[in-house]
């Protein structure tokens, strides 16, 4: 069975990706995931704010320090300033590249224009295989219109294309008031890859300590739904590749988004839910299923199940929902 694929230009030797989550924290949480077969792994993201607190606390540490003790200076970086913040990333993507034979995929959530671009361009030189740019961008300033919204991820792609030379991904959201069209602008400035969708967190409200409260849910099947379907629009018309993101439970739901035509198949829940061994049930159920259906190769059957070049969209998304209501309205009739 050849499960090999092409995902970013990069050979992988399967298409199931293991996404950025806490899971590749640690060297050793990246080899339990190689060592499970995943054909990437992407490291959790570099997130801009996180390094500026970082930097803020060792200036901070470092002036109280040397008012107390002259030595005590020596505890900190030699100079606070420097941005030691992405160290302890830059570290862990060097360690796990050197320590698995499967690409190490690096991620930056970035702020500002030259936190993005600085980042990549250290991500690179740690020895990223390619670069996952997770814009997680929610305009908070009702004012902002939605052409501001669409340029800044465009704005973003492009300046970080400019700094590195390695693949670059995009990771987006699903709320645009066109995901296709938002998707064929990042694929014609350039991008290697779109990853199709990220999952927000949504604050929930605890009604009883009347407290806003964070909620990291994990994902099920049924959320896979949204992205398989701009999967299988944009299949056939983008030149970058494409890999699928939420809602991977067992082998049938990585099968189903390679029949909508994803490259690649990422998972972080089911690999939290069931630990990083789950990648090695999730290769088997479909390498067991290609062979049931007769498959010999991912791409025999990669987008057989893809919105045909050319077709109507619109009729076809309308002929689908039509179908869609008449066969619910069918299923739920009044006893
Ligand atoms: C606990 C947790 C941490 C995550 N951290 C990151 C992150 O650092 N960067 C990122 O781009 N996505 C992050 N994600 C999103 C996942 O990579 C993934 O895109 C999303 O959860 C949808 O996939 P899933 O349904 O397989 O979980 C995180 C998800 C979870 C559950």
């Amino acid at each position: 069975m050849d499960l090999a694929t092409s995902y970013l230009g990069l050979s992988l030797r399967n298409p199931v990706v293991a996404s950025a989550s806490p899971l590749s924290n640690t060297v050793d949480g990246v080899r339990r995931l190689a060592d499970a077969g995943v054909g990437a792994v992407v490291l959790y993201s570099l997130f801009e704010e996180q390094v500026r607190r970082e930097m803020a606390e060792n200036a901070r540490l470092a002036e109280a320090g040397a008012e107390v003790f002259a030595e005590a200076l020596s505890y900190f970086p030699a100079d606070a300033d420097s941005d030691p913040g992405p160290h302890r990333y830059l570290s862990l993507l060097e360690r796990a590249a050197a320590a698995v034979d499967v690409p190490v995929i690096g991620s930056i959530n970035g702020t500002t224009p030259g936190g993005w671009t600085s980042y990549a361009h250290a991500i690179q030189d740690a020895g990223a295989a390619a670069i996952e740019l997770n814009i997680y961008y929610i305009p908070g300033d009702a004012h902002t219109t939605g052409r501001e919204v669409e340029q800044r991820h465009v704005d973003i792609l492009c300046r970080v294309k400019d700094a590195v030379t390695v693949p670059v991904a995009v990771k987006l959201s699903p709320y645009f008031s066109s995901a296709g069209e938002m998707a064929l602008r990042l694929d014609e400035a350039g991008a290697d890859g779109l990853v199709l969708f990220n999952r927000f967190l949504q604050p929930d409200i605890d009604p009883e300590t009347l407290a806003v409260v964070p909620a990291v849910d994990l994902s099920s099947p049924a959320e896979a739904r949204l992205p398989r379907t701009w999967i299988s629009i944009l299949c056939q018309r983008v030149r970058a590749s494409l890999a699928a993101t939420t809602g991977v439970e067992g082998p049938a739901d990585v099968a189903k988004y390679l029949l909508a035509g994803a490259d690649v198949v990422m998972t972080a829940s089911s690999l939290i839910r069931h630990g990083p061994g789950h990648a090695t049930v999730l290769l088997d159920g479909l390498a067991d299923w290609m062979a049931r259906k007769g498959y010999a190769s991912v791409d025999d059957v990669r987008g057989l199940l893809a919105v045909p070049a050319g077709t109507d969209q619109a009729a076809y998304e309308r002929a689908g929902y039509v179908r869609a209501m008449r066969d619910a309205n069918g299923a739920h009739r009044p006893w």
